[in-house]
């Protein structure tokens, strides 16, 4: 099948790249994995959108930016987005979708404020900004002629010109990403998806982990391929954790209580009911997440509790707590638990890929014809710790940027023969299986590569997942290709990916913590 540009991911950056592809007239084929288009990590964000305060200014962003990554990030792409993403808030979000943000009985924003952020400052629809958004861009999505949506099509593997076109002379010359192998899974066959340009925009790898706020799609399934496809891959160590997840004893119960809470008023508490952050940190529930989620394990482990809370009911009047928290308290309430009557057991969790595909600001990878962009790709943004608030904004303005891009450098493109899809496609493996093989991931993630890191423990993980590999090569063969099958396999790799990179890199910084080295 021939594309023009290939689109690979829904949420808000591949949504957006597509978008305004099409708005300029070229002709998008975006593919999903997800059988609707609301499975995305962008329907799962809570807290909001960064813009602009009342007293705001983009220095004040850039340098808020700059100090929860501890100064690592890149500075070129953190005034990129502190100068022109809000302005792409408002012309997108604002005046072209009209996402309908919250605002006060004045008529001016109601802005939430988040850790680590000098002001007030992020825009939000309720607790559910990143379901209006991903509603917004989909109903516009579904709808534009230039726009051909696959659902239920799983991306296997990047066409790479030295590796996958018929042509000899392909060989020779540097690197191109030729589109995709994308398993259609309900036909359950294999096509090769021939664009002059493929975007990258799958999101990140979280359910490596034990506790992890994003959907269970979130396996690592870009990282991996691109990392197949000799794709730079850089800052795989920093996986920002968030400090609270809903703890419940099945960590696949657990889900996201937004940053916002603890703007709103919410304070971290010990069992006694005692604030224990000011210990850690003069912000103390607001200090940068990473502060949070590291000084929220340590209490745990001190304490040998499973749990820490949130107590929101004594410091927020309970009509306020279900009018700006409506999800979170009626989700909570499933589990019989009325947050304007009790603290919430709340412990951290995986949350966010700092690193990933280095790419320029524009989306340009190493790789020719490859671009990458939201959590997948990494500008240098985040650096080791990404600021609160800043994902959405960074799928947007990324997401645009790689459209202007490629609408503004169209070339000509003769499409080249590539070899086809030669293994066979199979049912997956039995579901005890393959969530053993999961489980082992997500215990040994946690426990050696997780929150606190030793060179020792990482060792020892690694050894585990390179076992794990081989394990899937043999299953792979018994089983033949299949969606479940591919996912362990890019849990596995983007588990290795993230531990090895922890184990070369001995000095702490933001989220990658080395309880036995070096500080920065
Ligand atoms: C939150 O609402 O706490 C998540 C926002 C984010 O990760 O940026």
């Amino acid at each position: 099948m021939y594309c023009d540009v290939l689109v690979i991911g829904n949420g808000i950056a591949g949504s957006v790249a597509a978008l305004h592809l099409a708005e300029r007239g070229q002709r998008v084929t975006l593919v999903t994995k997800g059988d609707t288009l609301l499975e995305t990590n962008t329907a799962y964000a809570q807290g909001g959108i960064v813009f602009r305060g009342a007293d705001d200014i983009p220095q004040a962003l850039f340098e808020d930016i700059m100090c929860a990554s501890s100064g690592s990030s890149s500075v070129r792409s953190a005034r990129l987005l502190a100068y022109v993403g809000p302005l792409l808030v408002k012309r997108l979000f604002i005046d072209f979708l009209g996402i309908p943000f919250d605002r006060r009985p004045d008529g001016s924003w109601d802005l939430f404020r988040e850790g680590a952020h000098s002001r007030r400052r992020i825009l939000h629809v309720k607790d559910y900004t990143g379901r209006v958004i991903q509603q917004a861009l989909n109903q516009r999505i579904a709808h534009h002629p230039l726009i051909e949506v696959k659902t239920g099509f799983f991306a296997l593997d990047l066409i790479i010109s030295s590796f996958h076109a018929q042509e000899f002379r392909f060989r020779y010359a540097p690197r191109e990403c030729l589109g995709a192998y994308v398993l259609d899974k309900k036909k359950r066959e294999v096509i090769p998806m021939i664009a002059r340009a493929t975007i990258v925009a799958t999101g990140g790898l979280n359910q490596i982990y034990e506790y992890a706020s994003g959907g269970p799609w979130n396996t690592g399934d870009g990282i991996a391929m691109a990392s197949r496809a000799m794709a730079h891959l850089v800052n795989m160590e920093y996986v920002q954790f968030h400090p609270t997840l809903f703890y419940s004893s099945h960590p696949s119960n657990s889900f996201l209580v937004s940053e916002a809470v603890r703007g709103e008023g919410g304070e971290l508490v010990d069992s006694q009911g005692k604030p224990f952050m000011y210990r850690y940190h003069p912000l103390g529930s607001l200090a940068p997440r990473d502060v949070v989620a590291r000084a929220i394990f340590e209490h745990l482990e001190n304490t040998q509790s499973r749990c820490v809370y949130l107590d929101l009911y004594r410091r927020v009047a309970p009509e306020r707590i279900v009018t700006v928290f409506p999800g979170i308290y009626e989700e909570l309430l499933r589990y019989n638990l009325d947050i304007t009557k009790e603290p919430i057991p709340v412990v951290p969790g995986a949350h966010f890929l700092c690193g990933g595909i280095l790419t320029d600001t524009w989306g340009w990878t190493n790789i020719r014809r490859l671009y990458a962009v939201g959590e997948v790709a990494c500008t240098g943004l985040h650096g080791a710790n990404r600021l609160a608030s800043t994902s959405l904004l960074e799928g947007l303005t990324f997401g645009y940027r790689v459209a202007k891009t490629l609408w503004r450098e169209r070339d000509d493109f003769s499409y080249p023969l590539v070899l086809p899809w030669e293994e066979k496609v199979g049912n997956p493996p039995p579901p005890s299986v393959l969530e053993g093989l999961k489980e082992m991931v997500r215990m040994n993630m946690w426990k050696y590569s997780g929150l606190i890191r030793r060179h020792e423990g990482l060792a020892h993980a690694r050894e585990i997942f390179l076992q794990l590999k081989k394990e899937t090569v043999a299953l792979r063969e018994k089983y033949g290709v299949s969606a479940e099958m591919v996912e362990l396999e890019n849990m596995i790799e983007s588990a290795l990916l993230v531990t090895e990179s922890a184990l070369r890199n001995p000095v702490s910084c933001g989220t990658h913590f080395r309880a036995d080295s070096l500080s920065s």
